[in-house]
């Protein structure tokens, strides 16, 4: 199994649609591919309402229980560490190994974080230190515009800093804005400070977000070849075990 941690620069830059989009370009290939979202919190524990388990697990199309897609989740919506600690429980890191180790037979796994890398998911583990222990290379999507420059460079020295390979930084246009000079000449600048391709720029599309949607959004700014390419070169074994045992932060 070949797996992908889509992670991003803060919350609502829109990680979802981009892992749901890559899911549906993957299966295209032929691919079996399965979708995982960690932790999620701010949703229904009994399944109701909208999520992004459920807009990962309809790309997948695999059909299966949400316990599958979305292990762990919790109705606060914040960092996962305090929306566990005031559900008056602690996140198993063991159970999370189990989750993903059920996509073991599938061709390709893509793991959306929640909020960026640094995000707590216990005292000693955060989302950087999960893509760590999978031994997933991650793909970072960031906002188009004046702002972006920061967050994206934090994130990609943070990732390096845990030893994380970064296949891309992948701009997303959640608003509707105008296409600023900072939002043109972001991309380029992002490439030359860091080093990380900008692999694509996601139009603004105001469509309800079903699969499909993000599908057509996603394919309209971002090249599944040009992102394999990538990664294979990133990814010198590509059916790299994921490790069980990989260090915490
Ligand atoms: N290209 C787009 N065009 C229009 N709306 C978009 C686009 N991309 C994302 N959105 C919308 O922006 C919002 C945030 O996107 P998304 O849920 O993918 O972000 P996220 O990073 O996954 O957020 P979270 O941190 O909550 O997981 C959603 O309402 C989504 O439908
Ligand atoms: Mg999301």
């Amino acid at each position: 199994m070949r797996g992908i941690f889509v992670s991003g620069t803060d919350t609502g830059v829109g990680k979802t649609v981009v892992a749901t989009g890559l899911i549906r370009m993957l299966r295209r290939l032929g691919s079996r591919v399965g979708a995982l979202k960690p932790v999620e919190t701010g949703v229904e524990i009994d399944g109701t309402g909208p999520a992004d388990w459920r807009l990962l697990a309809e790309a997948a199309g695999i059909g299966c229980p949400r316990e599958w897609v979305a292990p762990c989740v919790f109705p606060d919506p914040l960092a996962p560490l305090e929306a566990a600690r005031r559900s008056h429980t602690a996140i198993s890191i063991g159970s999370l190994d189990q989750a993903i180790q059920r996509f073991d037979a599938f061709d390709w796994v893509v793991v959306e974080g929640a909020g960026g890398l640094a995000v707590p998911i216990t005292e000693s583990l955060d989302m950087a230190g999960l893509a760590v222990r999978w031994n997933l290379p991650v793909l970072i999507v960031a906002r188009p515009g004046l702002g972006t420059i920061n967050h994206s460079l934090l994130s990609i020295t943070y990732a390096r800093s845990r030893g994380l390979e970064v296949v891309g930084v992948v701009l997303c246009h959640t608003v509707a804005a105008p296409d600023d000079v900072s939002a043109q000449t972001n991309p380029s600048l992002i490439q030359e400070l860091s080093g990380v391709p900008v692999l694509g720029i996601i139009p603004y599309r105001p469509a309800a977000m079903t699969a499909r949607a993000a599908e057509l959004v996603v394919t309209e700014g971002l090249s599944v070849e040009k992102l394999l390419l990538r990664y294979r070169q990133l990814v010198n074994a590509w059916a790299a075990p994921l490790s069980s045992s990989g260090s915490e932060r």
